[in-house]
């Protein structure tokens, strides 16, 4: 069975990332050959460290940079994976990896999905529009952010004493049971 090289694009606790990694090591089918990410402090670089994985620090614009594209590129990835990363992906990297960049968003896009909509702002916004239900979406990213080819949604309900916080950790327990899995399933294809 081929070992499949996994970059990770994360800025966040890297929780998601955290799940893809631990993945890794019960499948053997893949491992993390990468962490790019934008946010000095931030909990995923932790985990990388921990677990004796690269981080590429990138900046503002870095990723309009042939180096920055030939770094990752390197680590000749099956798949391209954001896991909590909020800047815009631009053409260069969709464009070096065509159909091979994905993204979990923590609502049943297109709902609540665009500018602004990222971490507790989704999880506020559902709940004030009182819904009965929320869940992920893990789909394809093209040069739209959010507009990418559906991959994958999961549900949960959203119960009338939810905050932000007792939803965002239901979803995210949704998070780490399918994004490990749908990438199990996209790497079976390829
Ligand atoms: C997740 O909820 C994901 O849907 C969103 O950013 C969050 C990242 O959380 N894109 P973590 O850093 O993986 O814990």
């Amino acid at each position: 069975m081929r070992m499949h090289s996994l970059v990770i694009f994360a800025s966040g606790a890297g929780s998601n990332a955290a799940a893809i990694i631990d993945w890794c090591r019960t499948s053997g089918m893949a491992r993390v050959s990468l962490i790019v990410c934008n946010k000095p402090g931030a909990g995923v670089i932790d985990i990388a460290a921990r677990e004796g994985i690269p981080v590429l620090m990138i900046e503002k614009g870095s990723l309009q940079q042939p180096e920055t594209i030939d770094a990752i590129r390197a680590h000749q990835p099956s798949l391209v994976i954001l896991a909590g990363y909020l800047w815009k992906i631009p053409a260069t990297l969709t464009d070096a990896f065509p159909g091979r960049i994905v993204n979990i968003h923590p609502s049943l896009l297109p709902a609540y999905g665009g500018k602004g909509m990222y971490g507790g702002n989704v999880h506020t916004a559902v709940i004030a529009a009182r819904e009965h239900e929320s869940g992920i979406t893990i789909h394809y990213v093209n040069e739209h952010y959010d507009e990418g080819d559906i991959i994958v949604q999961a549900r949960c309900p959203v119960t009338s004493n939810d905050t932000p916080a007792t939803l965002a950790a239901r979803i995210h327990r949704l998070e780490h049971f399918f994004f490990p899995r749908t990438i199990e399933f996209l790497l079976m294809g390829l």
